[in-house]
């Protein structure tokens, strides 16, 4: 079973988040556990503060270093052999993606630090954290979110959380993007289902739902494709597609 702990000054922000469907899911399953850690119960004097003003002046507040280094302290120690890989949200960090989310997946203990304000005491960056995720080029008031963001895609990628094959299906499409999903009724508004989905003939609708992904990806995102492995035939579909066309 993986451990989560999560620091926070604002624990209630996250109780929603991980209380509902699909992480309840991993938690009732017992592949994953949650922990939602007060920062402030490690802040010291009667009021408990956990940020100060920036030396060098300026504006907005920084966490100080104090109580997250006993905290993350006091963790690792409760924690015994299985040390935490420490991760602390921030827009500065590595950008977040599916390859990281698989990267934590394989860990057995993680200690996500949300902060706030303009930051933390960067003594923190230099001796107490083993890595720094950011989830996208924008600035959140903290990073809840973003913690939240990080457990859902790690959770999802433990073993016994999706249905059997389905994340093969997702490797095998590798970084390319999902085709288009139809369910029932075959004409909803005078749109019909792509006959081929209705025709029973799996090597068609695999080779259709593959085009598709192409297609798809090739338009919204060719950043992407260049990550992936395609062959001759598949590069010619896209030359060819390049004269317009509809996505089906
Ligand atoms: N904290 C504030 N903004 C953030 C972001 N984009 N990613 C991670 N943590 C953050």
């Amino acid at each position: 079973m993986m451990k989560i702990e999560i620091l926070t000054i604002f624990p209630g922000l996250l109780e929603g988040p991980f209380g509902e469907s699909m992480l309840r899911r991993a938690v009732e399953r017992r592949l994953l556990e949650v922990e939602l850690i007060d920062l402030r119960n490690f802040a010291r004097g009667r009021h408990r503060q956990v940020d100060d003003a920036p030396y060098g002046g300026g504006s907005g507040m920084v966490f100080k270093p104090e109580p997250l280094f006993e905290a993350v302290e006091a963790l690792q120690e409760r924690g015994g052999e299985e040390r935490a890989r420490v991760i602390l949200l921030t827009p500065q960090g590595r950008t977040f993606n599916q390859d990281i989310a698989r990267e934590l997946s394989r860990e057995k203990r993680l200690l996500l630090i949300c902060t706030r304000y303009e930051g933390v005491d960067e003594r923190v960056r230099r001796a107490l954290v083993d890595d720094e995720i950011s989830i996208g080029d924008y600035i959140l008031t903290g990073g809840e979110p973003a913690a939240a963001v990080v457990v859902d895609a790690v959770a999802r990628l433990l073993p016994g959380f999706l249905e059997e094959g389905s994340l093969a299906e997702e490797s095998y499409s590798g970084s390319l993007l999902e085709y288009p999903h139809y369910t029932r009724p075959p004409v909803f508004r005078g749109m019909a289902v792509p006959p081929v989905l209705l025709s029973g003939d799996h090597g068609e609708i695999a080779r259709w739902r593959r085009r598709q992904s192409l297609l798809r990806t090739h338009r919204r995102r060719p950043d992407l494709l260049e990550k992936a492995t395609l062959s001759d035939e598949e590069r010619r579909f896209l030359e060819e597609a390049d004269g317009g066309g509809e996505d089906f």
